[in-house]
C-alpha cells in the first residue's frame, strides 16, 4: 500500500445478492412469475435480455436457472450464519416485487411474502448485519409486462409507489439503507432484463426507452419521498452500473466520445441526485426528435426528492474511440460492450480487470455529486475448481479483491466519502448475464452446476478466511 489510509470506523463491509439470482422458490409462498424467471441459460438468454421476446410463457423442456437458483429461500439461515462468520457488517439483498405483489397490480400485498423478508431481516439483525435493500433488482412481475408494457406505461409509477410504500411501512424498524432500481442505466442496453421492456417492430426504440426512463426516474423520486416520510433515519440511494470511460487516444474526438459515453449513464444519476434533466439530455432529446411526456408535477418531484447516496457497481472501466478500426475490437462486458483496453488483463469471461479504474470512478462520482458513495457490487467471476481434498484455493479472487481494496483505500485518501463495500455474490449464485452457475463470485462455494445438478452444499473457499481477516482488521491487513 502506498499510504496508511484507515477505513472509516463504521465502514460497511459485506456482500451483495439479488432475489432472482439467489432465492429460487420461484412460485412458492404466493410469489408471481417475473421477467427473470423467463430467462434460460445459454445462447437464447442474451437475445431475450435485450428485449427480443416473442412469448411471456415458460417453455417445456427448457432449464430456467432462477427457478431454484441456490435455494436461499429455504437456506437463508445457514447462509446468513456464514456471512456472520465472515464478520459482515451489512448484506445487500433485494426484495422480489412479485413476492409482495404477485401480479404487481394487486390491491393487497401477499402476507406470506412479507413474512419471508421479516424472517430474513430478523436473522440478519440477530448478527448485527445491516440489511441494504434494493427494491427492484431486474425482476418485474410478468403481469405488469403483459398488461401494461412495464415501464413504458405511466401506470407503473403508481404500482411501484404502492409497492415501495408497503415495504417501507413494513420494514421501517428493520431496514435503514435502501436503493431504488438496480443498475438503472441497464434499461438503455438490455431493456427486458433492465426494466421488463419489449420493443415492438413499429415502436421507435429511443423514444420508448427514454419515456420509460422518465417513468422510472419519477417513480424513484417518489420512493425517496416515501422513504424519508416513513423512515426518518432511513437513507435511500440510486444504483448505477458504473465504470469510467477512458478515451482510447488523446485525439479530441476520442476525448469527447468518452465524455459522451459516460453521460449515457450519468444522465440517470444526474436526475436522481441533482434533481433535474441535464442540458446535454435536453439537447439529445431535441436532436433526436424525442418527445418525453411529463406531467405538470414531475419536475418538482424530481427536484425535491433526490437520493441520499450514490450506490454503484464497478466491474471494469470502459474505453471509447471514434476510429472504426479500433471500434472493431470489442471486449466482452456485462452488456456494456466496450473497446478492449490494451493495458488491461481480462477474466475468463473476457471482462477487463482494472483496479485503478475503481479509484478513477470513485473520484469522478464524488466530484460530480458530492454525496456519499456506496460500492454495492464488484468482484471476479471465475470457474473455481474443487481440489481432491474438497477445498477451493481461489488465490486469483483474493488477488483481484485485494487490488481493488487498495484502490478503494486510495480513493478514501483522496477525500472520497465511501459508506461501504459489498462484493458481488459472496456466495456463488446464478449469473445474470449468462445464467451459469459456473461463473462464480463467492467466498462460499455452492455445489451446483450449469445444468442444475448438485447437492447445493455450501463450502468455504480460501477467500472466505481472507475476507474475514480484512473485515476483522477493518482493512488494516490488506
Ligand atoms: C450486475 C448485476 O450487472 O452484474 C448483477 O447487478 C450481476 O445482477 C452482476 O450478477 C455480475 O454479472 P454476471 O453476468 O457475471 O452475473
Amino acid at each position: 500500500r502506498t499510504n496508511q489510509t484507515r477505513f472509516p470506523e463504521n465502514f460497511l463491509w459485506g456482500g451483495a445478492i439479488a432475489a432472482n439470482q439467489a432465492e429460487g422458490a420461484y412460485l412458492e409462498g404466493g410469489k408471481g412469475l417475473t421477467t427473470v424467471d423467463l430467462l434460460p441459460i445459454g445462447k437464447d438468454r442474451f437475445s431475450l435480455m435485450l428485449g427480443n421476446v416473442d412469448s411471456l410463457e415458460l417453455k417445456d423442456g427448457v432449464y430456467y436457472p432462477s427457478h431454484e437458483a441456490i435455494d436461499f429461500y429455504h437456506r437463508f439461515k445457514e447462509d446468513i450464519a456464514l456471512f456472520a462468520e465472515m464478520g459482515f457488517k451489512c448484506l445487500r439483498l433485494s426484495i422480489a416485487w412479485a413476492r409482495i405483489f404477485p401480479n404487481g397490480d394487486d390491491s393487497a400485498p401477499n402476507e406470506e411474502g412479507l413474512q419471508f423478508y421479516d424472517q430474513v431481516f430478523d436473522e440478519l439483525l440477530k448478527y448485527n448485519i445491516e440489511p441494504v435493500v434494493t427494491t427492484c433488482h431486474f425482476d418485474v412481475p410478468i403481469n405488469l409486462v403483459e398488461k401494461y408494457g412495464s415501464w413504458k406505461n405511466r401506470k407503473m409509477i403508481e404500482f411501484y409507489e404502492n409497492y415501495t410504500k408497503t415495504i417501507f411501512e413494513r420494514y421501517k424498524e428493520k431496514v435503514k439503507y435502501w436503493m431504488t432500481f438496480n443498475e438503472i442505466n441497464m434499461l438503455l442496453h438490455a431493456p427486458f432484463i433492465g426494466a421488463g421492456i419489449v420493443i415492438k417492430d413499429d415502436e421507435e426504440k429511443k423514444q420508448v426507452l427514454y419515456q420509460a426512463a422518465h417513468h422510472q426516474l419519477v417513480a424513484s423520486a417518489l420512493a425517496v419521498k416515501a422513504c424519508h416520510e416513513i423512515i426518518p433515519n432511513g437513507q435511500i440511494g440510486c444504483m448505477l452500473a458504473a465504470g469510467a470511460t477512458y478515451p482510447y487516444t488523446c485525439h479530441p474526438n476520442d476525448i469527447w466520445e468518452a465524455i459522451d459515453k459516460d453521460r449515457e449513464s450519468y444522465f440517470f444519476i444526474d436526475v436522481q441526485s441533482r434533481g433535474e434533466y441535464p442540458g446535454y439530455a435536453k439537447r439529445y432529446f431535441k436532436e433526436n426528435n424525442l418527445q418525453i411526456r411529463m406531467e405538470k408535477d414531475d419536475e418538482e418531484i424530481l427536484k425535491n426528492h433526490t437520493v441520499d447516496y450514490i450506490g454503484f457497481s464497478y466491474y471494469a472501466s470502459r474505453c471509447a474511440s471514434t476510429d472504426p478500426e479500433v471500434l472493431s475490437q470489442l471486449a466482452e462486458g456485462n452488456i456494456f460492450a466496450s473497446i478492449k483496453n490494451p493495458y488491461l488483463n481480462e477474466s475468463e469471461w473476457g471482462w477487463q480487470i482494472d483496479p485503478q479504474g475503481l479509484r478513477v470512478t470513485c473520484n469522478q462520482l464524488h466530484d460530480r455529486y458530492q454525496k456519499p458513495l456506496f460500492i454495492v457490487e464488484n468482484g471476479l467471476g471465475a470457474n473455481d475448481v474443487l481440489s481432491d481434498e474438497g477445498s477451493i484455493n481461489d488465490d486469483y479472487r483474493i488477488e483481484y479483491l485485494k487490488s481493488h481494496f487498495i484502490e478503494m483505500a486510495e480513493a478514501i485518501e483522496d477525500g472520497v466519502d465511501i459508506l461501504g463495500y459489498t462484493s458481488w455474490g459472496p456466495i456463488d449464485l446464478v449469473s445474470a448475464g449468462t445464467g451459469e452457475m459456473k461463473k462464480r463470485y463467492g467466498y462460499i462455494y455452492v455445489d451446483k452446476d450449469n445444468e442444475g445438478n448438485g447437492t447445493l452444499k455450501r463450502i468455504k473457499k480460501k477467500s472466505f478466511y481472507w475476507y474475514q481477516d480484512i473485515i476483522q482488521s477493518n482493512g488494516e491487513n490488506l
